[in-house]
């Protein structure tokens, strides 16, 4: 079976103000009664596909891990645990070597905690396609159709066709500018990539030896001196602490000759930023989308999510109102990827 494991740990500062360092957007309703990490949790409970689930997060966020899990009566194979965040690359090459000490020859689906993809039959014939893909000795991608020039995405550019309807990988461009992504939307035969991942784990790891030694090196590390605490395995903090701070995106598939990516039609969205939260709701005729108490005037494509407090906007186009208890934030829902490094200004000033 599949091995799950299901990154948990970024911060997901681009959706300040209801996304917080102590408890970050995968662990809020954002959308529906359950959070994403709750929705990501149920997409892999199915014991004839899956192994139980390995978690991978932040220390910091290891009680939100279990408490969720438990709330839905899932049972986690392991919670692993960061003592500091060092990105995607390192978290996914911790996870693939608790996996193969379990089982050599594991295949691992990385996904991440922070996409709402409804669970379909579309969906899970792609996983099981991946899979299949993936035990031919591939690191398959999940490729979905781009829709504009996004610069928050990874772009691959779709190669010679292999088996189990997955494609060589041509080239893999992480988070292009926007003359970049323009040209290869133009250019057409690039799909974005989803964030998701379905690796043999032994051969991930090789090629992360190759080509990130030290990301594998203080993984690797990390897990050896892990020590248990509960349910938790706390990586080793000396040893994972020196991996370099990289995604996986850069570290591995910019680099790697063998990635596959597998061109996928289920829904799906990365809810990363107000812009997204806006795109994947009901609008009405004025292109408004409004969650909470608000009243709305002449006011045209425009987001409000409000808690408690009475939001009222009057003749604005392209704004994102955004108000929680303690917390607000205004600013163009068209330049909402900026939210990230202000929140990140706030913690720092703070
Ligand atoms: N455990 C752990 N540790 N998880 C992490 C860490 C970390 O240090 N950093 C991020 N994550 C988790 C996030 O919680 C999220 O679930 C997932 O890893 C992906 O991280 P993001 O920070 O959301 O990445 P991204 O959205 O900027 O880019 C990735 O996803 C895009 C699609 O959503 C890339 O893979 C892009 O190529 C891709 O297009
Ligand atoms: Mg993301």
């Amino acid at each position: 079976s599949i091995v799950p494991v299901i990154l948990a740990g970024g911060q997901g500062t681009r959706l300040w103000p209801k996304s917080r360092s102590a408890r970050p957007k995968q662990f809020i309703d954002l959308v529906g009664e359950s959070s994403l990490f709750q929705q990501t949790l149920e997409r892999v409970r199915d014991a004839g596909r899956y192994a139980a689930p390995i978690v991978i997060t932040n220390a910091e966020y290891r009680f939100l891990v279990a408490e969720q899990a438990q709330e839905r009566g899932i049972a986690l194979g392991a919670i692993l645990l960061e003592p500091v965040a060092r990105n995607t690359a390192a978290a996914i090459a911790a996870a693939a070597q608790v996996a193969i000490s379990q089982d050599e020859n594991a295949v691992i689906h990385v996904l991440a905690s922070d996409h709402l993809i409804p669970a379909s039959a579309d969906y899970f014939g792609a996983v099981d396609n991946a899979a299949a893909a993936a035990r031919e000795g591939q690191l398959v991608t999940f490729g979905i159709t781009p829709t504009h020039a996004e610069t928050g995405y990874g772009y691959i550019a779709v190669g010679d066709a292999l088996k189990h309807g997955a494609h060589k990988v041509a080239a893999f461009i992480e988070k292009p500018d926007l003359p970049r992504a323009e040209d290869m939307l133009t250019k057409g035969g690039f799909v974005w990539n989803s964030g998701m991942f379905m690796l043999p784990a032994k051969l991930f790891l090789a090629e992360c030896e190759r080509l990130a030694p030290e990301v594998f090196a203080a993984a690797r590390g990390g897990v050896a001196g892990a020590k248990r605490d509960l349910d938790f395995i706390r990586l080793d903090e000396a040893e994972f602490s020196a991996s370099p701070n990289i995604s996986v995106d850069y570290a591995i598939f910019e680099r790697t000759d063998k990635a596959a990516v597998l061109p996928v039609s289920f829904v799906w969205s990365d809810l990363g930023a107000w812009d997204a939260v806006w795109k994947g709701q009901e609008r009405d005729a004025s292109g408004n989308a409004v969650t909470g108490p608000a009243l709305l005037s002449n006011t045209t494509n425009t987001l409000v999510v409000s808690e408690t407090a009475h939001v009222v906007v009057d003749g604005l186009d392209d704004v994102a109102v955004i108000a929680t208890e303690d917390a607000v934030f205004v600013g163009r829902l068209s330049q909402a990827q900026n939210v990230g490094s202000l929140a990140k200004q706030l913690k720092a000033d703070a």
